[in-house]
């Protein structure tokens, strides 16, 4: 078979047939998204989060409260035994662990002023923000080694490559994620293992809606807020919403992505390349 042959040959509409994926923070949001498509395309699932309720939610709304596609298991991201059992939980029921995605992730509390900033805060951030997803990264990548394979995939932020979107330990937090997927794609690429992340702009969830202008606030939330970033967005006419930042990662979760590593895949519709201030291509 050609090289090009065996490419094309391996794109089917079911894109993760066969694959097992953990999700952490799948029981909401983006995460939750992302549970869904996979599971779409034929990916065994196991949701860690520490909303036990919601998760089994989502499993159970996927017709699967016996557990024999989707698992649930209650994961705390900066417990190192949680985050290790989660994995171990996944590839035991399972067989193996073929995609791990580190998404959950908090902002913080936003402060205007730094000299009110609160220590304690910024710590929670970096336990979840970083400090998690290493460990995501670092158990994931236990289970994968043996098998000279595997994607893992991070969500990181618009707030991982410029000021401004996210109170000041989120954008750091967000930039670390991108540090630690070059970092770690470049230990585990003589593993055949993949490691890349997800910087998506404003999307409607429990984390991002609460940091609406209190000007903003008209009567319906998500409405709400697609119209004020939808304002400040580069690319009109089209909202951003979980699902799409789904794709982004179903495509480097899958075999199609198979020769991209060490990337921060930006879902923003030119947001952060662009700059509003030129007026060249005004009419
Ligand atoms: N929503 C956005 O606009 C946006 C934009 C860019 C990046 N992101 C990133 O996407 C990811 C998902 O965010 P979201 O908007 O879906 O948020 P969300 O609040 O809707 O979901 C986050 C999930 O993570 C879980 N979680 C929180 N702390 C956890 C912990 N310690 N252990 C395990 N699970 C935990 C929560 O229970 C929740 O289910 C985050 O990393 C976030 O920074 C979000």
């Amino acid at each position: 078979m050609s090289a090009a042959a065996a490419v094309s040959s391996s794109s089917s509409p079911r894109r993760l047939e066969g694959k097992v994926a953990l999700v952490t923070g799948g029981a909401s949001g983006i995460g939750e998204a992302i549970v869904r498509l996979f599971r779409q395309h034929g990916a065994k699932v196991c949701i860690a989060d520490v909303q036990d309720e919601a998760g089994q939610q989502v499993r159970d709304s996927l017709g699967d409260d016996a557990g024999t596609d989707v698992l649930f298991v209650h994961c705390d991201v900066t417990v190192e035994e949680d985050v290790s059992r989660a994995v171990d939980a996944a590839a035991e029921k399972f067989g193996t662990l073929d995609i791990m995605v580190n998404n959950a992730g908090i902002t913080g509390d936003k402060v205007t002023d730094i000299r009110n900033l609160d220590f304690a805060e910024v710590r929670k951030v970096f336990d979840i923000n970083v400090h998690g997803m290493l460990l995501g990264m670092k158990h994931a990548a236990r289970v994968m080694i043996p098998g000279k394979k595997g994607s893992i995939v991070s969500l990181a932020s618009v707030a991982s490559v410029m000021g401004g979107m996210g109170p000041h330990a989120y954008t750091a937090s967000k930039h670390a994620v991108v540090g630690l997927t070059k970092s770690v794609a470049l230990e585990l690429g003589k593993h055949g293992i993949r490691v890349n992340c997800v910087s998506p702009y404003a999307v409607p969830t429990a984390l991002s809606m609460p940091h609406l202008p209190q000007g903003e606030h008209k009567g319906d939330a998500v409405r709400d807020f697609l119209a004020f970033v939808g304002g400040e967005a580069n690319l009109k006419g089209v909202d951003l919403l979980p699902k799409d930042v789904a794709q982004a990662v179903l495509y480097l979760a899958s075999d199609e992505a198979r020769y991209i590593s060490a990337l921060n895949l930006v879902v923003d519709g030119g947001f952060t390349s662009v700059n509003p201030n030129l007026k060249a291509f005004e009419d």
